[in-house]
């Protein structure tokens, strides 16, 4: 059912440091910052002919990220996200499946309808679903 790969996201305690090394030491096409307030994040693209890489770094008290980079705090990642054609059917059968879904069907940092998926159903990694 999962699609493509379509980014992996990395939690970051020092953005500028984290730009500085995909664009500087790995030379990735890098993005400008973007905060989603919604989502308690900012967010910085770096697109790979393959794939993107999604830096997160915490935008307020109550990120998520914050939380993560207690327990991180050199860093690191923090969900991977498949693409799925529709992300009700995805839903469905992850429940179907016995999967945890964490809350409800969101708006993601694309403007697509995502869904996250709990770690301890897919062997430690937070799991984010993408419809596209
Ligand atoms: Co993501």
């Amino acid at each position: 059912m999962i699609g493509s790969l379509n980014h992996v996201a990395i939690a970051v305690p020092d953005l500028e440091a984290a730009i500085a090394t995909y664009r500087d030491t790995l030379g990735a096409e890098v993005g400008a910052p973007q905060d989603e307030p919604d989502h308690g994040v900012t967010v910085v693209f770096i697109t790979l002919p393959n794939t993107k890489i999604e830096l997160l770094y915490p935008l307020g008290e109550n990120s998520p990220i914050n939380r993560f980079l207690e327990k991180n705090p050199a860093g690191g990642i923090h969900h991977i996200c498949y693409e799925v054609e529709n992300i009700e059917t995805a839903r469905d059968k992850m429940l179907a499946n016995g999967a945890r879904v964490l809350g409800d069907i969101k708006t993601g940092a694309h403007g697509k309808p995502v869904l996250f998926l709990h770690p301890k159903d897919f062997n430690g990694t937070l799991v984010e679903l993408e419809q596209i």
